[in-house]
């Protein structure tokens, strides 16, 4: 049964009136994720550690980051109309903490311990050897509870031939290691081998295996 000897059930989290937040976050943290500075401005630019960066659609190009309400950077995003996504390496956790901090020196400041660039579309600050990059125009905000939705419209991204990402799990920062073979696993879209004794278990799993879905 869910949460019978491990913690709180689902229900019990639902009902949350804020005491239970620690449990919730705790369960949120068993999904992994990469992590990224969001950052807006030019003459006084923001930077945010943010790991709720995920993409949403190839075409149009699309991409999300939910902020808190009331931070400064949800407002700076507002002011600017854009901002940029620099997603990190496995050697930037220190670039991830210093972004983190709270009591982290703001304005010119803030950005003074960094290597960064200016971005060449948007004149937001794209960190200096990071996996790769996105320049956004604001499309869409919507409401997400304490935190608002930035919905980004990509105008400029590009990439690095470096494969050591930095990760969020657990609460804690993970190196991922290197995973490249000699022999590079199949592209996602080219055809499926058939399914093996072990895999026709049931309807879900043949269907699945017809499936040839585009999420990036
Ligand atoms: C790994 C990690 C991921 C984070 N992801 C987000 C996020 O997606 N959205 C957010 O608003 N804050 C996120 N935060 C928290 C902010 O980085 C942190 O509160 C920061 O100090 C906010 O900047 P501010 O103090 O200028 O408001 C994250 C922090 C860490 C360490």
């Amino acid at each position: 049964m869910a949460g019978s000897d491990r913690g709180p059930s689902v229900d019990q989290l639902a009902a949350t009136d804020g005491s239970n937040q620690r449990e919730l976050r705790d369960v949120l943290g068993m999904f992994a994720t990469g992590i990224t500075v969001v950052t807006a401005g030019q003459d006084i630019p923001r930077g945010v550690t943010v790991n709720s960066f995920t993409s949403v659609s190839l075409n149009p190009p699309l991409v999300l980051v939910c902020l808190k309400q009331g931070s400064a950077m949800h407002q700076k995003i507002l002011d600017c109309g854009v901002f940029a996504v620099s997603m990190l390496a496995s050697d930037q956790e220190s670039v991830a903490r210093h972004f983190a901090n709270q009591t982290r020196i703001r304005g010119e400041e803030e950005f003074r311990v960094i290597d960064w660039v200016r971005g060449e579309r948007t004149g937001a600050p794209i960190i200096s050897g990071t996996l790769a990059w996105l320049e956004c125009s604001l499309a869409t905000v919507y409401d997400g509870g304490d935190h608002s939705i930035f919905l980004g419209s990509v105008v400029h991204a590009d990439r690095r031939d470096h494969h050591e990402a930095l990760l969020f799990f657990g609460g804690n920062f993970h190196r991922l290691e290197s995973s490249r073979t000699e022999r590079p696993p199949p592209p996602i879209n080219s055809p499926i081998p058939p399914p093996t004794a072990r895999d026709s278990a049931g309807p879900c799993e043949r269907n699945a295996s017809t499936g040839n879905g585009d999420h990036s």
